[in-house]
């Protein structure tokens, strides 16, 4: 994906710099051309000589120098994408202003690529209107933001406002390739870049709750991350993902993918059936209730006896309508999650529920299951594929299973 790609690195005076060494890193080991622009207060994070050293090009920094002058003009036209990692708070109000007072901030001014930004900052400052406000207008100019995370922050406090790992930095990147209509199918050199480019994907994700009255619900543990890994990982390919993620902690924000959010196994029923028959992919990963109460209280209900009954109805099963109607070349996948006998029952919901591929999870594995950040497969295929996988980050399970798409999309 990155193989001929020119990416322009903007690294301002931000801790997080350190960060932006790993990522040049990365650029380079995927095939990337990287240059490195550091705005003056960036250099006491982290040294011109690292970033030139692991860019193999020098680094700029000066707008103009004794005689020479940096022709900015020429960099933002060079680059593919621009992308300013980490972005501090001084450089994001100076963009909000317009200023142009370093080589970095005439870059942009002049830059015709893409511009995704990764900010990096302590939480107060992050949530500060000024910020907020700041953001908004950058959005507006079409510049992306890869959301920051929550953790431990340089201040010792822990909160939101770590700039996002550069692993997530570089998927970001290869979705905007994806993304670009200029690098979507083809390369310089002709070659296919984005596998999945022109297609389209439909991602379940999550739980679902089933109201009970107006303040309970049957729910279950799903915390959403395995389906929008998958979904992050398809629009890295290229595909334009829908995905529709149930009443989960996470959010996503990532080029090439379109959220809808849902609360029950209805809504999530009706946003599938609306997009199924546009889609070339689809991957139910949703941990979708089975049951639903026969009836929806309209008032909380009291207690009264030492006993309470509920009666519930079966929910409509996605899986088994969307297999039901699909068409040839339509590649749909479902998860199982069992606690014993997986293989059996993996087997059966291939047939039973017409999926071209199941991928299942065991509770019983260590380190596979519910919010972790690891899970444990086993992907089988109507083809007779039956193929089992390492304990991994849900990241590279989400490569695994979406490799395994692209080779029965292509069969
Ligand atoms: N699924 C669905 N719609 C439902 C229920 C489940 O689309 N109403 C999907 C899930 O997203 C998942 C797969 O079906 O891809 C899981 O199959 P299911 O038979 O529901 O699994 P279990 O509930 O684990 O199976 P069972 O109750 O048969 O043990």
């Amino acid at each position: 994906m990155f193989q001929g790609k020119k990416i322009l690195l903007g690294v301002t005076g931000s801790i997080a710099a350190y960060k932006s060494l790993l990522l040049v890193r990365l650029l380079i080991k995927a095939g990337a051309t990287v240059r490195v622009i550091q705005t003056p207060a960036a250099r006491d994070f982290v040294t011109p000589l690292s970033l030139a050293t692991l860019s193999k090009n020098p680094v700029l920094s000066d707008l103009f120098a004794a005689d020479t002058w940096a022709n900015h003009v020429e960099l933002g036209r060079w680059a593919d994408i621009l992308v300013i990692a980490p972005l501090s708070c001084n450089t994001l109000a100076k963009m909000a202003a317009g200023l142009c007072d370093n080589l970095l901030m005439a870059t942009w001014l002049s830059a015709t690529c893409p511009v995704v930004l990764a900010p990096a900052m302590d939480e107060d400052m992050w949530r500060h209107p000024a910020t907020r406000a700041n953001l908004q207008r950058l959005e507006s100019f079409g510049n992306k933001l890869i959301p920051v995370e929550k953790g431990e922050l340089a201040s010792g406090l822990f909160g939101d406002g770590r700039m996002a790992e550069p692993e997530t930095i570089l998927e970001f990147l290869r979705a905007t390739l994806a993304a670009s209509p200029i690098t979507n199918a083809q390369d310089a050199q002709g070659t296919h870049t984005a596998p999945l480019a022109g297609k389209k994907a439909l991602v379940t994700a999550g739980p679902t709750y089933e109201a009970i009255d107006p303040v309970r619900f049957i729910g279950n543990h799903s915390s959403g991350k395995m389906g929008i890994a998958i979904a992050r990982e398809l629009a890295a390919r290229g595909a334009k993902v829908h995905l529709v993620l149930g009443p989960s902690a996470l959010t996503i924000d990532f080029p090439g993918i379109t959220l809808q959010r849902v609360t029950s196994a209805d809504q999530m029923f009706t946003a599938c059936l609306d997009h199924f028959a546009q889609t070339d992919i689809a991957v139910l990963s949703a941990a979708v209730a089975d049951y639903t109460p026969a009836v929806k209280a309209p008032e909380k209900i009291k207690k009264n006896d030492d006993t309470f009954l509920l009666e519930l109805t079966r929910t409509k099963d996605i899986l088994r309508t969307l297999g039901s109607t699909k068409k040839p070349g339509q590649v749909l996948v479902g998860f199982a999650l069992e606690t014993s006998g997986g293989r059996e029952y993996a087997l059966g919901k291939l047939q039973s529920k017409s999926a071209d591929l199941i991928v299942l999870n065991s509770l019983r594995d260590e380190g596979a299951g519910f919010g972790l950040d690891t899970n444990k497969i086993t992907i089988f295929g109507r083809n007779g594929l039956e193929k089992a996988y390492e304990k991994k980050p849900k990241q590279q399970v989400a490569a695994d299973i979406v490799d395994t798409i692209v080779n029965s999309l292509y069969a």
